[in-house]
């Protein structure tokens, strides 16, 4: 799983790892990688550390490679890693955009692309995507990256299709507002604090403990009659 050094990410990996995943963690940075692994080995379970840029292809297809050998087949493929440049698009640069689009939406193509010869061969898989609510309700400075995480569930929703044949199941979480290092800024403002809460009916942001119990649903044989859909853990911010 990618995006697992820190955040959502980690949380969801401690919580396949109590399930009974064993697990390649993959992100940039190696010291919190390496926390994840000391987490997941305190609570019996099995990581190896894989450092991967998800914007560059050859780094997913050697991380894929390397899962292989290192647990000797994959199963679950879980893209999460993200970044948010929070930017009004009149401002944005050119350079914002690419960033944006490279990591979380070639990040992603790049995880399914890369994971395809693993998955495809053995006729079962599950494929676990990141999109956001900001895919679905608009907010001033997040055009770009809203528009990455439309691509996200467009892209869920098409492979899901391509991949029944295969009988690999492809979704993606959509979450909410839950805080962590990525939007810690917006939530340290009062102001927009009250704003955000304000949106969600459930009137408080989310736990990370709360994201597990879902990607533990979705790369389990209990989903096996779920694909291409994206669901929405969001406090019921995108169904207000
Ligand atoms: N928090 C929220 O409210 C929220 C809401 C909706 C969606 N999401 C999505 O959930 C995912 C996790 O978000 P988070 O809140 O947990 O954010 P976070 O704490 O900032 O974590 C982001 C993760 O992505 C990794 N990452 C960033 N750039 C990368 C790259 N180029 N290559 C590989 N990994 C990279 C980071 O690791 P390194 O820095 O070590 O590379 C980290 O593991 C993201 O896709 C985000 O868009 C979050």
């Amino acid at each position: 799983m990618t995006g697992a050094s820190r955040g959502l990410g980690r949380s969801m990996a401690l919580a396949l790892a109590r399930a009974g995943a064993a697990l390649v963690l993959a992100a940039r940075s190696k010291p919190d990688l390496e926390e994840t692994a000391r987490l997941v080995a305190g609570g019996g379970g099995r990581a190896v550390v894989v450092p991967t840029d998800v914007s560059s292809y050859p780094e997913v297809e050697a991380l894929m490679q390397r899962a292989v050998a290192a647990l000797g087949r994959l199963d679950i493929v879980v893209n999460y890693s993200g970044v948010a440049r929070v930017v009004p698009l009149a401002d944005a640069t050119p350079e914002d955009w690419r960033y944006m689009l490279d990591v979380n939406l070639t990040g992603v193509f790049n995880g399914c692309r890369a994971a395809a010869p693993h998955l495809i061969p053995r006729r079962a898989g599950k494929v676990i995507n990141v999109a956001s609510v900001l895919a679905a309700v608009g907010l001033p400075g997040y055009a770009l990256y809203a528009a990455t995480k439309g691509g996200v569930i467009a892209l869920t929703r098409a492979l899901g299709v391509e991949w029944a044949r295969h009988g690999i199941q492809v979704n993606a979480i959509a979450p909410g507002w839950f805080v962590t290092d990525m939007n810690e800024a917006a939530f340290a403002d009062p102001g927009i604090r009250e704003r955000l809460t304000r949106d969600i009916p459930a009137r408080r942001t989310g736990h990370a403990e709360e994201i597990g119990p879902l990607a533990v649903y979705l790369a389990s044989a209990a989903s096996d009659f779920m694909t291409g859909q994206t669901i929405f853990l969001d406090g019921g911010h995108s169904a207000a």
